[in-house]
């Protein structure tokens, strides 16, 4: 008989916070793990953890029903609406802001809530890192998943283990046509790059190994503002790295993020500042509703259970990582209104630009 695959599911929401984006409410997070508790009680999931990163609340949940499935969605979206409830009581900010639908109808997608699921045979031993964002959009992955996965100058397994010499395909997703295409590396590289250098169009969703084909990575590619067709809020992604034996070493996978990138996000979800490795009791964003945040949680998989976690960037050494993010939310924050700190018109099509554009389109005359 075939091993029993196991599928891990992390579905996200920001139903609402305190005060104003900064974080999730205590009682938030107790009905969730209320709901999740039950549904491990009757059998549904194998086990979960809840973590709270900013205003957004990761359900992270192993479970025999497979990717995609119907009561495992429905589920979340009931943890996510019965914290809704908490939040309208308390008059938190923004209650329900990431539900853009009154109900729920077989699956997330559309629905607001990120989604990033991996389904797998578990391996003798299976490590995963949890990468989950607050105050960014699901290109800040793009640049980490890049080194982890095809960067010999981060992932020293891709020169000294012989089990990674293959490479790794990328599944890539055009965010604004929907389109899907795969890369396989390392002979696609260049192609590829051309593509996810354009995080806020481009996403890594999947990233397989070509050795076996087995599924490595996976990423929450849910854009709000799109789906919306208005600004509601960032769409604050989640990411799943399978590691160890064949795979990006725990070590390589976090090394990633030592030097912290520019992502798109902070205030309004419109300006581009540093990602900021942090514990999860640091992922509070204040600062000019920022710098964007990112936590790494580690498990070990055992027979489908979440053994830990393991709050990765507490550790010191990223200090270095934090220092140099908050030097550059100076030096960006300087330039106010101003590109490269604001993201492009064109970016902020899919938010704000529209309303303003509509207000002064009679008083933009032609050039003679
Ligand atoms: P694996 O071959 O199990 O990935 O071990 C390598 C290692 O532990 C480097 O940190
Ligand atoms: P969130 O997407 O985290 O709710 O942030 C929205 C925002 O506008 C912050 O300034
Ligand atoms: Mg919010
Ligand atoms: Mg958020």
């Amino acid at each position: 008989m075939a091993e029993r695959e196991v599928t891990i599911s992390i579905i996200k929401a920001d139903v609402g916070s305190f005060v104003g984006h900064v974080q999730a409410h205590p009682d938030m997070l107790q009905a969730v793990k209320a709901r999740l508790h039950q549904a491990k009680e009757q059998g549904l999931l194998i086990d979960f953890y809840v973590a709270n990163v900013g205003d957004d609340i990761d359900l992270i949940m192993t479970h025999y029903q497979g990717s995609n499935n119907e009561s495992i969605h429905k589920l979340a979206w009931d943890a996510f609406m019965d914290a809704t409830a908490v939040a309208r009581e308390l008059k938190l900010y923004a209650a329900g802001q990431d539900l853009l639908s009154d109900s729920f109808s077989g699956n997330m997608k559309g629905l607001g809530p990120g989604v990033a699921e991996l389904t797998f045979v578990e391996r003798p031993s299976e490590p995963i890192v949890i990468f989950m964002a607050d105050k960014t959009d699901p290109g800040a992955w793009n640049l980490p998943l890049y080194k982890i996965f095809a960067d010999p100058f981060n992932t020293i397994g891709l020169v000294i283990d012989p089990k990674m010499h293959d490479g790794f395909t990328f599944e890539v997703h055009d965010l604004i046509d929907h389109k899907k295409i795969h890369f396989t590396l390392p002979q696609d590289l260049y192609d590829m790059l051309v593509f996810i250098g354009s995080p806020s169009r481009y996403c890594i969703k999947h990233i397989y190994a070509n050795r076996n084909g087995e599924m490595a990575a996976a990423t929450s590619t849910d854009r709000l503002n799109i789906m919306a067709g208005r600004y509601i809020g960032k769409d604050d992604p989640v990411c799943i790295v399978r590691c160890q034996s064949g795979l990006p070493a725990v070590g390589e996978v976090l090394e990633a993020f030592a030097e912290p990138h520019l992502v798109a996000g902070w205030m309004r979800g419109s300006h581009y500042g540093p990602l900021l490795p942090v514990a999860e009791k640091d992922s509070r964003p204040t600062r000019f509703d920022g710098p964007a945040r990112v936590v790494a949680l580690g498990f070990q998989l055992c027979h489908g259970r979440l053994i830990g976690p393991q709050d990765f960037f507490a550790d010191v050494a990223f200090d270095r990582a934090r220092e140099k993010a908050l030097e550059l939310a100076d030096y960006l924050r300087r330039l106010g209104p101003f590109e490269p700190h604001r993201l492009s018109l064109d970016q902020l099509e899919y938010t704000t630009l529209p309303l303003v554009a509509e207000k002064l389109k009679d008083r933009f005359e032609d050039l003679k």
